[in-house]
């Protein structure tokens, strides 16, 4: 049996004030389902403060984002350590706007990888493609590239304790939705990449979460596919109330 998990993205949204009235307003809807996760990712500055409110609660708590390196002259940068010390269990790593507008490479993204499994950290390590790329047919290609890159020297154990995040980057804050199909059949080409490289007892055990555009109205219906093990939301993670039917789905 997969993990399933539903992680929210809060991106650079949410102020201190403002996250602590959303972190309240989760806690208030939440019920614990131990056949669920649920993470939240919210800016780094104010990850301290929820620990706090979060404690105990069973939702869990991400990071959007790391430095590769333990510590050092990384002049705004976090290390996992950083994460850990303040309760994080999970962080986002290769995310599509790193990647396109922050200029992080496969290469970057493995050592990253790398480092936030050394610190016991759940990487959530996200790949997809472009519209472009989609269009020309090789939306495959791409992820299992993005995959064989990314995963590089992590060994067996060490697979087993990440997440992959499917996010088609023509699909993130769109509004527009891989269909329940393409995103299973993307999955299942992911599955396969892993199956080439770790065996199939491996492959059938790591979570792949779907990510563009999740929201409320969709996530029954994208849940229910073979393939798809949870979402990592955008958008519809920062208000509560969306966030929580997703988090309930059925
Ligand atoms: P979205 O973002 O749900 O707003 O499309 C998803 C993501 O970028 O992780």
């Amino acid at each position: 049996m997969r993990k399933r998990i539903i992680a929210g993205n809060w991106k650079m949204n949410m102020t201190l004030l403002q996250a602590e009235a959303l972190a309240g307003a989760l806690l208030a809807g939440y019920t614990h389902n131990s056949a669920r996760e649920a993470v939240v990712c919210p800016p780094a500055v104010v990850l301290a403060a929820l620990r706090s409110r979060l404690a105990g609660s069973g939702i869990q708590l991400g990071a959007q984002n790391m430095h590769e390196a333990e510590s050092g002259a990384y002049t705004g940068e976090v290390s996992a350590a950083m994460l850990v010390g303040t309760g994080c269990t999970h962080v986002i790593l290769g995310h599509s706007e790193r990647r396109a507008l922050f200029g992080e490479t496969d290469a970057i993204i493995n050592k990253k990888i790398k480092a936030a499994l050394l610190a016991r950290l759940v990487p959530i390590f996200c790949v997809g493609e472009v519209l472009a790329e989609r269009k020309a047919g090789r939306a495959e290609e791409v992820t299992a590239g993005q995959v064989r890159a990314g995963l590089q020297g992590i060994g067996t154990s060490d697979i087993l304790a990440c997440v992959i995040a499917y996010e088609p980057v023509w699909a993130i804050g769109t509004g527009e939705t891989a269909t329940p199909a393409q995103a299973d059949d993307m999955h299942a080409a992911i599955r396969r990449v892993l199956n080439q490289i770790y065996g199939e007892v491996v492959a059938d055990s790591v979570s792949i979460l779907y990510g563009g555009s999740v929201n409320d109205k969709n996530i029954d219906e994208l849940i229910a596919r073979p393939n798809i093990d949870g979402a990592l939301v955008g958008g519809a993670s920062l208000k509560a109330e969306s966030f929580l039917r997703i988090i309930n789905y059925r």
